[in-house]
């Protein structure tokens, strides 16, 4: 008999019909006469209940259903009585395809994420976690959904570099030297000549200045990679392995821009709210109350824009109201989560997109306004989490950006190809990365970047 996958099962009503699934024991109860199991086989947060009657059942077999055990089981569909359930199985046939013992690690009822994190193996097999990566997919899926639609390409941007995109220096290097034995030239400098790419080489942190490379080529392209940074950020947001979707399109200005992430991010949102129902629901249960009047809120509102300079002053006279912040506020720094969050969740109550950052705080490609201080960066913040997304148009200037390259001594060899170009055909674009997991973490309600990410990876952390 071929396996039924239990969503499709708990959908049926071929009632009187056998079916055969298999999954694992989430908790089982019996009675004299009656074992009650809840199966699961990760195609849905709900489980089937399958009812075993004593006598039918082998006393041996049924000592090793317990929780964690994978099973197959082969029985009747019958129309529940149970309330929440159309569908349970009466089962004809059991077989223990894996046993589990009681020091099955995830057996308990409200573990800490803390203590699943060091589990992270078997945290998959939770309600909560087997939610979440169900949504991670379905996002990941509305996004190339998404980019398809509106005519975007998915462009392909190399893991290992030899440029620095953010300029911030958090590459983690790549290397085939012996780091016990470095062959060093005479002032002492590591010679890399020998090394694998014959130059030093790091993995990526965006896919940005490739991707221009794309969008300058093929109109609008977007990436959906892995990138890294080496930065040492022990935060509830920051990882040091995470997955970025970066769309650059040529002929978009900033406002073109904003428009495509406040139309991009709602999409998915709303992608979520109509194919991830069941399991958002469960995260609205037990994680967080809030979580489907926010992604409904978020939906419904227009994005509020204003330039970081409006964004200061209304800051400042927060301040000066008497509103404490733990670091301070002033034009030209560089706005912590705090101040983010304060925008956003107590002065304006909606996602706010801050435009037109101070350029020392911002990346070398950034387009530079016409007065001198400013670039035209733009910033989606978001209730909860912050920075969501951060893009900019860019300067498509080759002198502009050539004298921002040397005012920064950003290596020119290095970047060659980059000012190309600018030299063959420039054009007005623009783009912006939005950083998958801070997404996730805002979709499901979970409250720690590490709980989004199957395996992730932060500083001293790479198990697994
Ligand atoms: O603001 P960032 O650094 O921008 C760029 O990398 C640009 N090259 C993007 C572009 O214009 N194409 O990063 C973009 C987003 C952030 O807004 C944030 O959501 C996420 O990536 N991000 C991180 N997510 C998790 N852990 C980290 N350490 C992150 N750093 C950035
Ligand atoms: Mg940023």
């Amino acid at each position: 008999m071929k396996r039924t996958i239990i969503k499709d099962l708990l959908r049926t009503t071929d009632y009187g019909a056998h079916a055969l699934v298999k999954g694992w024991v989430r908790t089982h109860r019996s009675s004299k006469s009656v074992h009650f199991i809840a199966l699961n086989d990760g195609s849905t947060i709900k489980n089937v209940q399958v009812v075993a009657d004593v006598e039918k059942f082998d006393a041996d077999l049924l000592k090793q259903i317990t929780t964690g055990a994978c099973l197959s089981v082969e029985g009747l569909i019958v129309e529940s009585p149970g309330a929440g359930q159309s569908v349970e199985l009466q089962a004809t046939k059991i077989d223990i395809l894996g046993a589990c013992g009681d020091d099955y690690p995830m057996q308990k009822k409200g573990q800490t994420f803390e203590y699943m994190r060091t589990h992270a193996h078997l945290r998959l097999r939770t309600n909560t976690f087997g939610a979440v990566f169900r949504i991670r997919h379905n996002l990941a899926y509305a996004i190339h959904n998404y980019f398809h639609e509106h005519g975007f390409f998915y462009f392909h941007t190399p893991i290992i570099t030899g440029s620095d995109c953010e300029g911030a220096g958090q590459m983690f290097q790549v290397t085939t030297q012996n780091l016990a034995d470095l062959k060093k030239d005479e002032q002492g400098n590591v010679d890399f000549s020998d090394d694998f790419f014959g130059k030093p080489t790091s993995l990526t942190v965006s896919g940005q200045l490739e991707g221009e490379l794309g969008a300058t080529a093929l109109g609008g392209i977007y990436t959906f990679g892995p990138t890294f940074r080496a930065e040492n950020s022990n935060t509830p947001r920051h990882l040091a392995e995470f997955w970025m979707i970066e769309p650059e399109i040529a002929f978009y200005d900033i406002n073109d821009n904003m428009d495509l992430a406040e139309d991009f991010i709602k999409y998915c949102i709303r992608w979520a709210l109509e194919h991830c129902a069941d399991d958002l629901e469960f995260l609205n249960k037990m994680i967080d109350k809030t979580l489907l009047d926010r992604l409904h809120f978020v939906v419904d509102h227009e994005f509020v824009r204003l330039t970081y300079t409006e964004g200061i002053k209304i800051l400042e006279e927060a301040i000066a109201a008497g509103r404490k912040f733990e670091f301070p506020v002033y034009w030209g720094v560089d706005l912590a989560s705090e101040h983010e969050r304060y925008l956003v969740e107590e002065h304006f109550k909606k996602p706010v997109i801050l435009t037109d950052y101070p350029k020392e705080i911002k990346a070398f490609y950034m387009k530079q306004n016409e007065d001198g201080k400013t670039v035209r960066a733009m910033d989606v913040l978001f209730p909860q989490i912050g920075e969501i997304i951060g893009g900019s148009e860019r300067e498509e200037s080759y002198d502009k950006l050539k004298a921002r390259i040397e005012e920064l001594h950003i290596p020119m060899k290095d970047m060659w190809w980059y000012l190309d170009t600018r030299r063959f055909g420039s054009c007005p674009h623009s783009g912006f990365g939005l950083g998958f997991e801070r997404l996730i973490l805002f979709v499901t309600g979970m409250q720690n970047i590490r709980d989004v990410i199957p395996f992730p990876r932060t500083p001293k952390t790479a198990e697994f």
